[in-house]
């Protein structure tokens, strides 16, 4: 389905279910799909919202840059347009930048918070120099140049790596720039995980290459509401790499929200 959300069309899917919604919403370069597996087995009793991001699958990719808090609002006016008060926010990597922006911009609209393979921190300056040198090379080369250098780093399972390359490719490389702007600019919310007062997961793998363990870690223990699941053998794609593993820890996060 497509709606129009801040001038844009937007592509999303939903589940019907009880309780307050969980918007799943994706990281850089992958799209909705990538949640079917953990949404469909372990969270089929409730409402879920799966959005396209914006520059991403079905979503339109306007001109960037895409600043992760304009990334929240466009999942807010999703959320309004649907008819929804309250939502649990859960994202993976640059998803789990945008669920803490909503976190930030609408913390009245919060009912829960999962991070999937995340950080709360901004980038060094090493990091954003080079995601400007990438985005020259998008421009060269087009989107393969960021499935190229991203795929490899995201799992050690080859048929992960082949899905996400896949999809990082199927993704317009004026969505994968705008993207790369929002996340080089994106502010430290690392001292606004203390004051998010509501149940919260955060999800590590233990492989990753991408987001750091420790950083999970100290991110779960400042969360007052904050549990902490760390997946061996798995690196930065748990929906695809253990989707049993995180769709179990998703259903114990949605129970909590709502006892
Ligand atoms: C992602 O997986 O969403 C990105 O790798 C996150 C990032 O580049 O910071």
């Amino acid at each position: 389905m497509k709606i129009e959300v801040n001038g844009m069309q937007l592509a999303y899917e939903t589940r019907e279910g009880v309780g307050p919604p969980i918007v799943l919403v994706h990281g850089f370069g992958l799209d909705r799909s990538i949640w079917r597996l953990s949404a469909d087995k372990h969270l089929s009793s409730r409402q879920v919202i799966l959005p396209d991001v914006r520059g991403h699958g079905g979503s339109d990719a306007p001109k960037g840059p895409y600043p992760i808090a304009a990334l929240a609002q466009d999942l807010a006016q999703l959320i309004d347009l649907l008819g929804f008060e309250r939502v649990v926010v859960c994202g993976h990597s640059m998803g789990g930048y945008v669920a803490l922006a909503f976190a930030k911009g609408f913390p009245h609209r919060l009912a829960g918070l999962g991070l999937i393979t995340t950080n709360a921190g901004s980038d060094s300056a090493e990091k954003r120099a080079g995601r400007y040198a990438l985005i020259e090379e998008v421009r060269q080369r087009g989107s393969v140049a960021v499935a190229e250098r991203l795929a490899p780093k995201l799992s050690h399972n080859p048929v992960v790596i082949d899905e996400a390359y896949r999809l990082i490719c199927q993704t317009s490389p004026q969505g994968l720039i705008g993207a790369l702007e929002g996340m080089a600019e994106r502010p430290d919310r690392s001292a606004l995980l203390r004051k998010i007062d509501v149940p919260a997961l955060v999800v590590a793998g233990e492989d990753d290459q991408i987001a750091d363990l420790e950083g999970a870690r100290a991110m779960a223990a400042t969360l007052p509401k904050g549990a902490f699941v760390s997946l061996p053998g798995v690196g930065h794609m748990p929906m695809l790499e253990a989707p049993g593993a995180l769709g179990s820890a998703l259903q114990s996060l949605m129970d909590r929200v709502n006892n």
